[in-house]
């Protein structure tokens, strides 16, 4: 694959400044952030009010694990605009999260944080060995969702083409990347899946494809998934991260000369790593519960976000910014089998390990009496479609997934084309259990 490391003086000085700068900058942004969201929003006031803590108790970055947590449900009680810290006239853009009970949380922007989110995503895309003057296929979808239009933004604010073709329609995607000729495709690493198949069914070669970087996100995936679309497209695969209530795509980026991790753009969100039960803020190296607070956004400022993502946080490499290493999962998508705490990222990993089988899967649970059950619903490749070698490659999945992820789960090997595709966000979980 080619060497796309960018230039270090094609930069933002801030990201190669001292630990020492970034400190500086964040604690003066963070002053006006609490401040900001102290004044305005009437929520962040009475939380803070609450547990008798004030903005001007911040004298350094450690006295933000003084301040109260903000989740999801507080955006939900204040649906829709009860948490926008500036006139609803300032807010130029409001994208919206599913969510898949209840309502919608809602989110805006002011014009000066679509500005900074455009900046984000233009330095994410250069870390991603994306350069000015290229062409960027973005098939996240564009709408509601925060990945479409960020993307978007981004990619012509750092001087790029940009062909919004947003999700579905594979047959297309594929004639527009054979057409256009993009360099850059933004997208769902498993959408990037469906994607890849296409370009098999139509007899063209992936390899032989104008794209360079995929810069994937908006859901968990594995460096197991990284190796098998670089292979398959030879080209760079790299993590973007993000979520709605903090910006959207861009928050922390991986670069493509390390890929070790995702860089948090810290001069904009200062991240913490809790323990989700006790609440207690983690050294930097263990796994927890990742919290963001937004240091410079106007129109929904978040004090202490809990994300519900867990990952452990890492020092500077490629760049001095902190990384986040790759998230396992949402707490809320650990599935619990008989005691024994299991991530889809987990079983995506031990798929990729046998060569009879192609990425594409799903989970269900469903119950037996009072015991849980995991069937693992996954294809075989095309060239070990025979009963005897699905039967062979369903061994091997069960085999893999009892040793090492350490729960005895249930194969269905299904033929080419039979497992659930996804168009953006996969579902990766699917829970028929009888929870009378
Ligand atoms: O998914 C924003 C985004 C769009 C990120 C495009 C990257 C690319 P939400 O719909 O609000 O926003 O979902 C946010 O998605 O809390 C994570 O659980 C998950 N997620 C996002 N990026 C990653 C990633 C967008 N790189 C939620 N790895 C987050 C793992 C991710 N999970």
């Amino acid at each position: 694959m080619l060497d796309l490391t960018p230039d270090r003086a094609s930069l933002d000085p801030i990201e190669t400044a001292s630990r020492d700068e970034i400190s500086a900058l964040q604690l003066s942004r963070m002053k006006w952030s609490l401040a900001h969201a102290y004044e305005n929003v009437p929520h962040t006031r009475a939380a803070f009010d609450a547990k008798g803590v004030h903005p001007d108790d911040l004298k350094t970055l450690a006295d933000l694990s003084k301040y109260p947590f903000t989740t999801k449900n507080d955006l939900r009680d204040n649906y829709p605009f009860g948490m926008f810290a500036v006139a609803r006239e300032k807010v130029v853009r409001i994208h919206a999260s599913s969510g898949t009970t209840g309502k919608p949380t809602v989110v805006g922007y002011t014009a000066g944080d679509i500005d900074i989110w455009s900046d984000l995503v233009a330095r994410s895309i250069r870390a991603s060995g994306g350069r000015p003057g290229e062409i960027v296929h973005v098939s996240y979808g564009y709408g509601l969702f925060t990945g479409g239009l960020g993307a978007h933004y981004g990619a012509e604010r750092f001087g790029c083409t940009v062909v919004p073709v947003s999700g579905g329609m594979t047959e297309r995607q594929v004639q527009l990347i054979t057409d256009f000729r993009p360099q850059v495709i933004m997208v769902t690493p498993s959408y990037m899946l469906s994607i890849l198949d296409e370009f098999r069914r139509q007899g063209l070669d992936p390899r032989e494809s104008s794209l360079k970087v995929g810069i994937f996100g908006a859901e968990p995936w594995t460096n197991s998934m990284r190796s098998e679309i670089e292979q398959a497209f030879d080209m760079h695969a790299v993590d973007i991260y993000g979520l709605s209530e903090i910006m959207g795509p861009g928050v922390a980026n991986e670069c493509v000369e390390t890929k070790d991790g995702l860089h948090i753009w810290e001069d904009h969100f200062y991240p913490e790593v809790i323990d989700p039960v006790t609440e207690e803020v983690l050294p930097d190296g263990e796994i927890g519960e990742l919290v963001f607070t937004t240091l410079s956004k106007e129109a929904l400022p978040m004090v202490r976000y809990r994300t519900r993502d867990l990952t452990r946080l890492l020092p500077g490499t490629a760049r001095s910014m902190r990384r986040m290493e790759k998230i396992t999962g949402r707490s809320d998508d650990m599935i619990i089998l008989r005691g024994v705490n299991v991530f889809p990222t987990q079983i995506e990993e031990q798929i990729l390990k046998c060569d009879g089988l192609a990425p594409h899967f799903q989970i269900e649970l469903t119950s037996s009496g009072r015991m849980d059950d995991m069937t693992v619903h996954v294809e075989c490749t095309a060239a070990n479609a025979s009963e005897e070698a699905r039967t062979a490659s369903g061994k091997e999945l069960a085999h893999h997934i009892k040793s090492v992820v350490g729960v005895t789960a249930r194969i269905n090997v299904a033929e080419p084309g039979k497992v659930a595709r996804s168009e953006g966000k996969a579902k990766r979980v699917v829970d028929n259990r009888n929870r009378t």
